[in-house]
């Protein structure tokens, strides 16, 4: 699902395809879809000093797959009843309280540990016994990290989220260690990762099931953002939902706010 990408394209071709970028971002907005999410993650992956891992193509060629006849008709239903903009600026708005809301309402009860972290991404084994640098960016109650801790990974982590419930409850879990992480709140569309971070000095910033719970228009500032505090040679490893994958299908009319864009009947994306 992952594959490596080496930064090796020549410095003004990234400084056009950057400009192209930055166009597209403007020129789409709201209707930003996931096509252009991937150019500008590989736009990224040329422009950062660094190497990235991010998702491959196949991952992309989910577009491909033959939907059925009942799947083509639940995405048309979809767009029967759309989100309206004020709701959809209300959602914006209140993107954090609603996340808030969420961990009050289910605490540490909802995600389950994702115990296949260092099966997918065997970059964050490394290869010396030096210890690296891990910031999760989006951690909720820490179902990445800890299960890290658990496999004896040799990181110091920083683990960060906008919900201050999240970063409470990830502060309250039995194996939370200040000398060998810092947990913190940070909305990652609006404060810079370096008030609480040294610019480049992060060897592997996780984005998992995070990206798709931002409006795309940010999505921009976020990798910016991410790109300030990445060591030249760190990764950035990425998990989201796929291109009409099951979680998308299933969505009723009333919850598509745009194009690969939804909202939950809580109010999250
Ligand atoms: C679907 S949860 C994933 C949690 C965790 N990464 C995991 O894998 O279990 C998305 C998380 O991203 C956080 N989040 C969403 N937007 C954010 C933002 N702008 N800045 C920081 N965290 C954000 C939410 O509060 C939530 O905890």
């Amino acid at each position: 699902m992952v594959k490596e990408v080496r930064t090796s394209i020549a410095q003004q071709v990234t400084v056009w395809c950057l400009s192209v970028c930055f166009h597209s971002l403007l020129t789409y907005g709201y209707h930003i879809t996931l096509d252009i999410f991937k150019w500008s993650l590989n736009l990224l992956l040329v422009t950062f000093p660094s190497k990235i891992i991010a998702m491959s193509d196949e991952i992309f060629t989910d577009r491909h797959v033959r939907l059925t006849a009942h799947d083509v008709a639940q995405l048309e239903k979809q767009n029967s009843r759309l989100v309206d903009g004020f709701k959809a600026e209300m959602l914006e708005r209140n993107a954090q309280k609603n996340w808030d809301l969420f961990y009050k309402r289910n605490e540490t009860r909802f995600f389950k540990d994702r115990h296949w972290t260092t099966r997918e991404f065997a970059e964050l084994i490394g290869h010396t016994d030096e210890r690296r640098t891990l910031l999760e960016i989006g951690c909720g109650v820490g179902n990445l990290v800890y299960p890290l801790v658990e496999e004896g990974m040799n990181f110091y982590f920083y683990a960060c989220d906008f919900s201050p419930r999240a970063v409470t409850l990830f502060k309250e879990h039995p194996s939370y260690d200040p000398d060998r992480m810092c947990a913190f709140q940070t909305d990652v569309t609006k404060e810079e990762l370096t008030d609480h971070i040294k610019a480049n000095s992060v060897d592997v910033v996780t984005l998992v099931f995070v990206l798709s719970a931002i409006h795309p228009e940010k999505f921009e500032t976020v990798l910016r953002n991410v790109k300030n505090v990445l060591k030249p040679g760190g990764i950035v490893l990425l998990r989201d939902y796929g291109l009409n994958d099951m979680a998308q299908i299933r969505f009723k009319p009333g919850h598509k706010i745009a194009e690969n864009l939804y909202m939950r009947q809580d109010g999250t994306r």
